[in-house]
């Protein structure tokens, strides 16, 4: 049988290409050009599958212009808020994503997000490398320690499980909201919370880690903003749009949130620029799961489940 013919729209990682190289017909990207649509619809011309990323637009228009050809969609990611799953469904398509390997690496960015955030680390470094530092004082960037603090995580998925179970080693006692309350061995000690409301209230720090949905666009407006004790800290790893950007800039800038530690933004990568002047914000680019281990197993299963699928299987991913 001839390979299936597939379009890999980003570079990925070399043992992730060298597997595609050997099972596929592929077209890869090797100068990493973000592609437009007009060229990501032309360069599917006559592919059996498509390997996307978070940086393609999915919608319903561009799932209607791709080719008769294209059977499976499988992305390179654990979110799929990019792609119109429905659209999918109604011509057919499979759409499959990465879940489960990116679990530790994101945990990983929002402790040190937290971290960053809560010690002040993006004007202690300024502080360094302007060579203006003058030496130890005893009240010089005064942060707050996470020892002791109240951790509220929104969404208690496996990356949420993973923040909690790292927050605890740092002694932060943690609280959640999940749609599900989870069983009390999942919970380990996390008091689950019915209603964001009160959730929010006690969040000392509140890490978000729920999907961008329409129910969670904006969700962190300045209603829930407001019910944040004074001078909480702001996580989010999850997705840009989740947060009102203008709401959590008012209250980075009246102290009301003490400061944000940020990975992810609307419109990536024009983030709001007023952040960027913000000395309270200890900012990422998008980076939750950027290690070597977990981008490569990101690769190997989104390959599993092209594999599984043109082997006349169910692939294990399957979110349409
Ligand atoms: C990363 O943000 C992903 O969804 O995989």
């Amino acid at each position: 049988m001839d390979k299936p013919r597939l379009l890999v729209t980003r570079r990925l990682p070399d043992a992730v290409e060298d597997r595609i190289r050997r099972d596929y017909d592929a077209m890869l990207n090797p100068d990493d050009m973000p592609l437009e649509t007009d060229s990501l619809l032309l360069m599917a011309q006559g592919k059996d599958a498509l390997l996307p990323t978070l940086t393609d637009r999915l919608d319903a228009e561009v799932i209607a212009e791709l080719p008769e050809t294209v059977r499976i969609i499988a992305t390179f990611s654990v979110g799929y808020e990019h792609i119109d799953l429905k659209a999918a469904a109604a011509r057919g398509i499979v759409v499959t994503n990465t879940p489960g390997v990116l679990t530790e690496a994101t945990a990983e960015i929002a402790l040190l997000l937290m971290l960053g955030a809560a010690r002040r680390s993006y004007e202690g470094e300024t502080l360094l490398r302007s060579g203006h530092w003058e030496g130890w004082t005893p009240t010089q960037l005064m942060g707050q320690q996470l020892t002791g603090r109240r951790l509220g995580i929104l969404g208690m998925g496996r990356i949420g499980q993973a923040v909690a179970r790292m927050a605890r080693a740092f002694g932060m006692e943690v609280h959640y909201y999940n749609r599900t309350r989870l069983d009390t061995a999942l919970e380990d000690g996390a008091r689950f919370h019915e209603g964001v409301e009160s959730l929010l209230a006690v969040s000392d720090v509140f890490s978000l880690h729920c999907p961008l949905t329409p129910d969670t666009k904006h969700f962190l407006n300045a209603e829930r903003i407001a019910l944040l004790p004074d001078g909480a800290i702001v996580v989010n790893t999850a997705r840009g749009p989740v947060v009102d950007d203008g709401a959590l800039i008012a209250a980075l800038r009246s102290g009301k949130v003490a400061a944000a530690g940020l990975d992810v933004y609307e419109n990536e990568p024009r983030l709001d620029v007023r952040y960027r002047d913000l000395p309270n914000t200890y900012l990422l680019p998008h980076l939750g799961s950027a290690t070597v281990e977990t981008r490569n197993a990101m690769g190997f299963k989104a390959l599993d489940n092209l594999d599984a699928f043109f082997a006349g299987n169910a692939p294990p991913d399957r979110v349409a």
